[in-house]
């Protein structure tokens, strides 16, 4: 898929069908968030793969009411950070690399917030966070249930601004 179409077509997913995603994939779709720039190269994540409907199950229900809908998903990735000055922002551009790499390969995604969470301490110790990595992010994925339209966005004529 061309570039340009993979960044049009990614939409929220939420509806997702009992379709395996295979580890090829999966670790595919990581490389991509591996790849993402980050200040100063520091490169400060760990990407933990969830699997198998008892610990989708179990991470659903930590990130409820917000990301229950995770109860479906075929696989989740949990993006943690060690504590550096931008890992929000590093973490969040390997998070959008992840929702694009997954994307091309027809695989629906859903980011589900995780940094300012109450249950990001608790989300962090499930998915065996340690020293000082904290959450950032938690990916659901899963091929879609069904197709799924890109939302309406903002006009690009009403965005851009010429200096
Ligand atoms: C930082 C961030 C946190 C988000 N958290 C959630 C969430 O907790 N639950 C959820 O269903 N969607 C979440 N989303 C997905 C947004 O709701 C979605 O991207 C937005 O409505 C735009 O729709 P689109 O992704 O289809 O373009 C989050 C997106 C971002 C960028």
């Amino acid at each position: 898929m061309d570039f340009f179409d993979v960044i049009s077509k990614r939409t929220s997913v939420r509806e997702y069908s009992e379709k395996e995603i295979s580890r090829e994939s999966i670790e595919k779709i990581i490389n991509a968030g591996r790849l993402a720039a980050t200040a100063r190269n520091v490169q400060p994540w760990r990407f933990v793969v969830v699997t198998g409907k008892e610990r989708i199950q179990q991470l659903a229900k930590l990130v409820s009411p917000n990301g229950a809908f995770m109860i479906g998903a075929s696989a989740a990735i949990v993006v943690l950070s060690v504590d550096t000055k931008y890992y929000i922002e590093d973490c969040s551009a390997a998070t959008e690399n992840i929702l694009l790499a997954a994307t091309a390969l027809d695989i629906g995604t859903c980011w589900i917030a995780g940094d300012k969470k109450d249950y990001s301490t608790e989300v962090a110790s499930f998915a065996q966070a340690e020293g000082d990595e904290r959450l950032v992010s938690v990916i659901a994925l899963g091929y879609p249930a069904k197709p799924v339209e890109p939302k309406e966005k903002q006009k690009l004529s009403e965005l851009i601004k010429w200096l």
